[in-house]
């Protein structure tokens, strides 16, 4: 046995529809002693990311369910406390799918680890905008949507990691970028703070005839993070020979009944001219990992890529803090900040 006690979420019962009391809990351990080949990493910050939902249902989708008294998954920035590898030292920072804990034992062979540089950079953004989120909203933008500069880029969730780096990215190859978010102040943030041409409140209502006028030439590629009723007003805008990578769409990841939900594969299906669409995985581009974090990290420390975070503070408050992204309650990147 090590020194040490974990504390960790574990996913108690599966949700039906909206997280509630009782589906996730506490639970401490005792960490046990590292054998040959592995490290001892203490969570340092844990990323909330919307696909963590789904993967509490008993659904197989790209990735197994969290089993029943599993520990959530999820990825962290950590510090290793304990190492009997060659590949990494005590005091080595890294990001790795500790899932929702304090201490995670890996093999140092584990395909998801990477050390982290922070030279200069928060080390959460490599949780956000120069993490995964990021890398999905870059990747996914310039592979699969393939923007070319004069075109209208449209993203909702826009304040989220994924769609301030999309837009951002928009604006950079010379698109017009349009935001779509839940509220004025989000909105505002989107245009004054992170240089959108524009940003509709969804929740005022009107969103088509708003959403025309943000887009006077009708819309080139939509980056799907949201599906749902914004799904269907973009789609009545698209071009012809427009693209729409299908990122995510979290309106649906709390729905009772996932084979009922109205998905946007069936909203562009049943246009006439649908866009070219198709769901992508960030992990396509993992052999870029590295260099697309590096591209990003490096725009984040001139300044150039901007972001806003919420942070809820300690294991304890994560749970709640999860709930309130889904809605919408997060302002920027969700995080939990667990130790210095
Ligand atoms: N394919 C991949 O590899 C991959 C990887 C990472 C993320 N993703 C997906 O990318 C999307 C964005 O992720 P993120 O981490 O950047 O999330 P995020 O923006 O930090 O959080 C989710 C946001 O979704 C918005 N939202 C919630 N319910 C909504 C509804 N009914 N209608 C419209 N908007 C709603 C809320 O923003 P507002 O307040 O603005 O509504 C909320 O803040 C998600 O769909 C996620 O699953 C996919």
């Amino acid at each position: 046995m090590s020194n040490y006690q974990n504390t960790s979420v574990v996913l108690a019962k599966r949700p039906n529809g909206e997280i509630q009391d009782g589906d996730l809990a506490l639970k401490t351990n005792d960490v046990r002693a590292i054998n040959d080949g592995e490290i001892l990493i203490k969570t340092l910050w844990l990323s909330l990311d919307p696909y963590m939902r789904p993967r509490m249902n008993d659904a197989q989708g790209y990735m197994d369910p969290v089993a029943i008294d599993g520990v959530m998954v999820g990825e962290s920035v950590g510090r290793v406390v304990e190492s009997k590898s060659n590949k990494y030292s005590v005091g080595d920072v890294v990001t790795c799918y500790s899932g929702w804990q304090e201490y995670y034992i890996a093999p140092e062979d584990e395909p998801m680890i990477y050390k982290v540089n922070p030279d200069g950079v928060p080390l959460q953004a490599y949780l956000g905008v120069a993490g995964m989120p990021g890398r999905t909203g870059y990747c996914g933008l310039t592979h699969v949507g393939q923007p070319k500069a004069g075109e209208t880029v449209v993203v909702a969730a826009a304040s989220g990691p994924v769609g301030t780096v999309v837009g951002q990215t928009a604006k950079q190859l010379g698109c017009r970028a349009v935001g779509i978010a839940g509220g004025p102040e989000k909105c505002r943030y989107v245009v004054e703070e992170l240089g959108f041409d524009d940003c509709i409140d969804y929740k005022e209502g009107d969103l088509l005839s708003k959403l025309k006028a943000a887009c006077p030439d009708g819309i080139d590629v939509y980056f799907e993070n949201v599906g749902g009723d914004v799904t269907k007003a973009v789609a009545q805008l698209l071009n012809k020979g427009s693209r729409a990578p299908i990122c995510g769409y979290v309106s649906a990841y709390n729905a009772t009944d996932m084979a009922g939900v109205e998905t946007p594969f069936h909203i562009f299906g049943a246009l006439e001219h649908p866009p070219e669409h198709r769901f992508f995985l960030v992990t396509e581009w993992q052999e870029q990992h590295q260099e697309t974090t590096k591209l990003l990290a490096d725009r984040v420390k001139s300044g150039e890529l901007k972001y806003s975070e919420t942070v809820a503070e300690g294991l304890e408050n994560a749970v709640e803090a999860f709930k309130g992204m889904l809605k919408g309650k997060n302002f920027g990147k969700q995080l939990v900040h667990i130790a210095d």
